[in-house]
This record gives structure tokens, sequence and C-alpha cells, in this order.
């Protein structure tokens, strides 16, 4: 018997990287995953693989910043599934610059994903997500949502945005039974972090900086912080925020 047996999940950003990690713990444990991402082509593979694993999967191309895209997500999950219990908003972007260089671009596309993406996220699904009574939404913020760092301006505040949207929403739903919490994640080996973990060794040490386990961590660690969120073994877990770093902080 998985640890998600028998509930339906919907995961962005699942093509690649944590998503995709995400997806496949979720489904080795039980669950029907709905892969979303904006990327088809990557996007069906990890489904298909789920499947060839013995799981259950679909597919389901969703750009967060579309509310058409959300809308015609949740229904295609209502038609296929018939209830949704986790929502995991894991799309996200990387713009590293100061906030003083950054475009209105650069700052618009990045807020447009890593917040507008969950806000249009948790909208769209909060109907369906009432239905089961006892659901979970895991929003991944980072360690950048809750302390600052060089490079990232328009990142880091879009993650803090993400950090107190999970507090206002666990508020705001803990009476319909949807239990809301995000995970903060250090410096994780997926393609986002790609370019500045194998480039050259003073990068990467510095961008581990105080990682006290001194290696960025794979994403099945955080993976395993998003499968007890999903679970009911987190059942008193609510506004609570999960830092997945090495020690980063601690340091
Ligand atoms: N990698 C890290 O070190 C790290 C650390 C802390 C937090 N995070 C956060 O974790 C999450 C996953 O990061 P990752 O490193 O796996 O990223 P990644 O770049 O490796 O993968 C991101 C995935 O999101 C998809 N995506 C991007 N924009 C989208 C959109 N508009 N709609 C749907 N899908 C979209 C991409 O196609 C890709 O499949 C992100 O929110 C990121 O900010 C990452």
């Amino acid at each position: 018997m998985g640890r998600v047996s028998g509930k339906v999940a919907l995961v962005t950003g699942a093509a690649m990287g944590m998503g995709k990690s995400h997806s496949e713990l979720l489904a080795r444990e039980g669950a029907h995953v709905f892969v979303c991402d904006l990327d088809v082509a990557k996007g069906e593979e990890v489904a298909k693989g789920i499947v060839a694993a013995g799981g259950k999967a679909d597919f389901i191309k969703l750009d967060v910043t579309s509310e058409a895209d959300w809308n015609g997500a949740i229904a295609r999950v209502r038609d296929r599934a018939g209830k949704l219990d986790i929502l995991v908003n894991n799309a996200g972007t990387l713009i590293l610059k100061p906030l003083h260089a950054t475009t209105n671009e650069e700052f618009d596309r990045t807020f447009n994903v890593n917040v507008r993406g969950v806000f249009l996220g948790i909208r769209a699904a909060v109907p369906l997500l009432k239905e089961g009574g006892k659901s979970s939404i895991i929003n991944i913020s980072s360690i950048y949502g809750i302390m600052g760092a060089p490079m990232a301006g328009a990142y880091i505040a879009s993650k803090g945005a993400v950090r107190l949207m999970t507090k206002s929403c666990a508020v705001d739903l803990a009476d319909a039974g949807i239990r809301v919490n995000s995970v903060h994640p250090g410096v994780i080996d997926t393609p986002m972090t790609k370019d500045l973990l194998y480039t050259d060794e003073a990068t990467r040490q510095a961008v581990l900086g105080p990682t006290l386990l001194k290696r960025p961590s794979r994403p099945e660690e955080v993976s395993n912080a998003v499968l007890f969120l999903a679970s009911d073994e987190s059942s008193y877990v609510h506004g609570a925020e999960i830092v997945v770093d090495g020690g980063y902080t601690a340091n």
C-alpha cells in the first residue's frame, strides 16, 4: 500500500527537474498523477515512463500563466479521475540579475510564472480540492523566499510572495479541509541550476555557499518532503514551511 494510494495529484512544471521527480515519487506511492508542463515532448515522456513502471499518469499541456489552460486542466482531471487531492505548484523560472538591473519584461515574466501561476492554479483547483474534504496544496518556494542573496532580485521577491500566499491560503482554506504548505529547497541539481553547478568549480562553490552538507541535493530528496505533505502523515501540518537545504540557512 503506497503512502498516497488512491489519491489524485496534479504537478506543474513536471517535464523535468524536481517536478518530474515529484510526479514519479507520488506515482510510485500510489497516486494517479497529472503531469503538467509547457514542454509537451518531455512531459509526455515523464507520463509514459510512470505508466511503463506500473503507475498511473496522464500528461496535460499547461502553461501556468494561462487561466484558460488551468480551467482546461482541472476539467480534464475531473473528467478522467473525478477528484483532485493534491496540487503541487512547482513550475518556476529563474533570472540571474540584481533587481536594479532587471527589465520590466524580465520582472513580469518572473512574477507571471512564479506568482500568478500559483495564484491561478489555486483559484482554479480549489472547487475540486474542496469536494474531497481532505486535500493538500504544496507550493514550491525556495530558501530565497526566506532570505536574500545576490543576483536574483525578481526571483527572490517572487518566492517570498509564494511563501506568504501559502500562509494566507492556509488561513482561508482550513475550514474547507484543504491543507496548504510551502517547501523551500536550497541548491538542487536540476536543469535550472546545471550551468551554475557544472561550469566551473568556483561558481559551484559560490552557489553552494554555506550548505553544510557540501553538495547539491538530488531532486528526490525534495520530493520526499512533497510526498510527506501530500500524504495523510502530515494531517496536522498546515501553513508550514519545510526547508530542504542541507543546512544552508542554518549556517
Ligand atoms: N533547482 C533549485 O536549486 C531550486 C531551488 C529552490 C527552488 N527551486 C524551485 O523549484 C521549482 C522547480 O525547479 P527546477 O529546478 O526543477 O526547475 P527546472 O527549470 O529544472 O524545471 C522547471 C520546469 O517548469 C516548466 N515550466 C516553466 N515555465 C512554465 C510555465 N509557464 N507553465 C508550465 N510549466 C513551466 C519547465 O518547462 C520545466 O519543465 C521551481 O519553482 C524553482 O524555482 C529550485
